[in-house]
């Protein structure tokens, strides 16, 4: 296995659940209207309105109070007058892995900054603080108290696969960019249901689940739509994704995500990994189709041309950097 994974430039040795501190990502998309915003500037950029809508396509409009860029930090004084906002379905879920309102029942404990086997409350970046009950937001105010649309307080953990291959012509020569004049790489993208964007083919790591699975799990849920296939070419397809996903892969990111579900007290973190296959030996042969929360999954170019859900193009920047690719 090992020749097998090393011939195709894959990293050994790389473990998935080691805890490392990544730097948090700029913020491009503002806090307050989701789009890209000057972070730089102190005042709000975007809008006038004291409160701007937040959530996705096909969820009810929930404004978030707008937060000068400048008064973003806990430390900073500010008179603050977030909304609390927790969807309904989160609210009323009877799911034992969706958490209950400590600040509705005194009798709710939960263990915060744990691993409590059946949730990972730790965050990548080290402890963070419980205020009144509920964790706070590390990167600061969001405009939103509340769980809006996530289940955990604290920390909720994603995983994202990044597969990628080089884009080639009918000769298999690796096509040059005219712009950068280095080489083009392509990944496997989707578009999501829920805000119509182009992503990576990520999702939540869910109850008792280890990374490692979250990302083979979600690739093949989002990608690997193939209800017609027979058993033998599905289980080959399978052995595949397991045998490379399993084995090594190499870690992007691991931390803080600038998502538009961000609360005051409910964050995105995830884990990107990618996987590559330089010599088109297996993953750079398979084909894809959407499925799940993605609509839509195809091979795309890696390139900053093209504009992506949450934090998702600094990891493929990332990816470009290590492979000396376009950008
Ligand atoms: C997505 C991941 C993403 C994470 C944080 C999840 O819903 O599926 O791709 O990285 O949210 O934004």
């Amino acid at each position: 296995m090992g020749n097998f994974l090393s011939r195709f430039n894959i990293h050994l040795n790389t473990r998935i659940d080691q805890r490392e501190v990544y730097r948090i990502p700029p913020h491009h998309k503002c806090r307050n209207c989701g789009q890209g915003c000057d972070p730089s500037k102190s005042e709000n950029t975007c809008v006038n309105a004291k409160y701007t809508r937040t959530g996705t396509k096909d969820q009810p409009a929930v404004y978030r109070a707008v937060v000068p860029n400048n008064k973003i930090n806990w430390s900073t004084s500010y008179e603050y007058q977030p909304v609390e906002f927790t969807s309904e379905k989160v609210r009323t879920s009877t799911k034992e892995y969706v958490d209950k309102d400590p600040r509705d029942d005194p009798k709710v404990e939960i263990p915060w900054n744990l691993d409590d086997r059946l949730c990972d409350r730790r965050s990548y970046h080290g402890p963070y603080k419980v205020v009144r009950r509920v964790p706070q937001n590390p990167c600061g105010r969001t405009g939103l108290t509340g769980r809006g649309h996530l289940g955990h307080f604290g920390p909720n953990h994603a995983a994202d696969p990044i597969v990628t291959r080089w884009k080639r012509d009918q000769n298999g020569q690796i096509m040059v960019h005219p712009r950068t004049q280095r080489q083009i790489l392509e990944f496997v993208c989707i578009l999501r249901k829920d805000t119509n964007e182009y992503a990576i083919p990520g999702g939540m790591v869910e109850k008792k689940e280890k990374v490692t699975d979250t990302l083979q799990r979600e690739f093949h849920e989002e990608t690997l739509n193939f209800p017609d296939l027979d058993e033998r070419s599905k289980h080959n397809l399978l052995a595949t994704i397991k045998d490379v996903f399993e084995n090594g892969g190499i870690r992007i990111y691991c931390g803080y995500v600038d998502d538009p579900r961000n609360t005051d007290n409910s964050w995105m973190e995830t884990t990107a990994y990618n996987f590559h296959d330089g010599n088109n030996e297996h993953l750079a042969l398979i084909e894809v189709h959407g499925g799940s929360d993605a609509s839509k999954a195809f091979w795309h170019d890696l390139g900053s041309e093209t504009p992506l859900y949450a934090s998702h193009a600094d990891f493929l920047r990332k990816v470009a950097d290590i492979h000396n690719a376009h950008w």
